[in-house]
């Protein structure tokens, strides 16, 4: 369960004075030892073990308490959690030693200490142990504080690994050729999450792999998402994982999540290459329902390729252009969308050439499109540095030109969800409260790149010198 803002700050600040706190007794107690040590007076010996005992017993034992619970919450309460950083696992291994040391060994020579100058005045062995053993509590206190500040070393394995809920594959049937469709359900049958035409999940896979795919199914139908994965022969792996999963097999996923919506338009043209008809599908199947003008464009290397081709004719007769390469020309984009209403929303996803076709040709405001990978035309932009300022903490970052603003974010704010990395799948959308944000994602439609009030972190840049970031 995350703490709000307000709470989190409450828990920080109890932490941080209740931690420096007890570096500040730890100090006390090495002044004491030494005092108890060094003095010859009998009475000023069993002073100083009286003012150890009393911080020893009370007031050290508060500090500690209210530091340790406090460190817990905020590891619950927070994305850093206990074990999902190494700096946080390191400072309750030092929290650890500290206790042992406090109360397996300092604690005992300060009582052994107490007695022997009230009995004899003289000094123990513990007495003098308490000279190095203090010292060396409040070093590994001290380094717990610098640790905090610094946050070093990264995430743990577990810390790595991507959350999501779990879900079953249903079944699995090839579709065309090198083409799947898997179902994914809940393990005990429960409805899955709502979603609308044009979204998709990510599959978090056995490997660790994340991957983002389309669902093609019926928005109505909440039994199961589908989507349909190509085996990509050169890719990196995640396509040929998904294509070795057998019915049973539970994964997790995240999402549903929409970056390509259907908006209310008089009429659609689909424009489909290869794979990229499935997050078209369901829009397709919404449009007809409400008995609203389409026409859908299917372009694909041979018949055998194109999933769900003949389906999709034989369901929509007379809307459904199939064009084969292997046996037909490419279509006249610019002829089709001569004929086509003034007013048609042309929707589209596939190749990088296909996408780069429709946008040189319609205007900005009715073309909606899905990209499967980043452009390169972004991601070769020289980059400049910058500043970013997160607003609910005033911490202040430089950007430079050879990091990416997620990879510098992630350190002050570990809750910030990442997926594909490549500007693609929108996990990692933070809002912009000021500055003017340079998107080289593509997941802003093209009417939507100048927008300011958003920003993809983990390509995106800044054109001002400066982004205030609601984070
Ligand atoms: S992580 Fe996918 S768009 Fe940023």
């Amino acid at each position: 369960m995350r703490m709000s803002q307000r709470t989190r700050k409450l828990a920080l600040a109890l932490h941080v004075v209740f931690s420096v706190g007890w570096i500040g007794i730890s100090a006390s107690m090495v002044v004491l030892a030494l005092v108890g040590l060094n003095t010859t007076h009998p009475g000023v010996r069993v002073g100083s073990y009286n003012a150890l005992m009393t911080l020893d017993e009370t007031i050290m034992g508060i500090f500690a308490l209210v530091s340790l619970i406090t460190g817990v919450w905020l590891g619950l309460g927070t994305p850093f959690g206990l074990i999902r950083y190494w700096w946080v696992v390191a400072k309750q291994v030092l929290f650890g030693l500290v206790m042992i040391g406090a109360f397996g060994f300092t604690h005992i020579w300060v009582i052994g200490g107490l007695d022997e100058a009230l009995a004899t005045g003289g000094i123990t062995s513990g007495g003098v142990a308490l000279v190095f053993g203090a010292p060396t509590l409040m070093a590994l206190l001290t380094a717990a504080a610098v640790i905090s500040v610094y946050k070093p070393w990264g995430r743990t394995p577990r810390g790595k690994r991507p959350a999501g809920t779990t879900v079953v594959v249903k079944d699995i049937r090839l579709v065309a050729e090198d083409i799947v469709s898997v179902a994914l359900a809940d393990p005990k049958g429960a409805s899955l999450d709502a979603w609308t035409p044009g979204a998709h999940v990510d599959l978090i896979l056995p490997s660790g792999k994340v991957r983002q795919y389309s669902i093609h199914s019926d928005p109505a139908d909440r039994s199961a998402y589908r989507c349909a994965v190509l085996l990509e022969r050169d890719g990196r792996g995640g396509s040929r994982e998904i294509h070795g999963l057998k019915p049973g097999k539970r994964i997790a996923i995240r999402g549903p999540r929409n970056n390509f919506p259907l908006v209310d338009a008089p009429s659609y043209l689909f424009v489909a290459g290869g794979i990229g008809v499935t997050p078209l599908m369901p829009m397709i199947r919404s449009v007809d329902d409400r008995r609203i003008p389409w026409r859908l464009v299917y372009v694909g290397r041979s018949l055998r390729s194109m999933a769900f081709a003949m389906e999709l004719r034989n369901r929509y007769p007379g809307r459904v252009a199939l064009h084969p390469r292997d046996t037909t020309n490419r279509p006249d984009l610019a002829a089709i969308l001569r004929w086509a209403p003034s007013d048609c929303h042309v929707y589209s996803c596939g190749p990088e050439r296909l996408l780069e076709a429709l946008t040189r040709i319609v205007p900005s405001q009715r073309l909606h499109i899905e990209h499967f990978v980043a452009s390169t035309a972004l991601s070769d932009l020289p980059k400049q540095p910058f500043d970013v300022v997160l607003a609910s903490t005033s911490t202040k970052l430089t950007i430079p030109s050879e990091q990416t603003l997620l990879a510098a974010l992630r350190e002050y704010a570990p809750g910030i969800e990442a997926s594909c990395e490549d500007g693609v799948c929108g996990t990692c959308k933070v809002a912009v409260l000021s500055g003017v944000p340079e998107h080289r994602d593509n997941v802003l439609q093209p009417a939507e790149r100048d927008r300011d009030d958003v920003i993809y972190p983990c390509v995106s840049r800044a054109k001002s010198a400066r982004l205030v970031l609601d984070l």
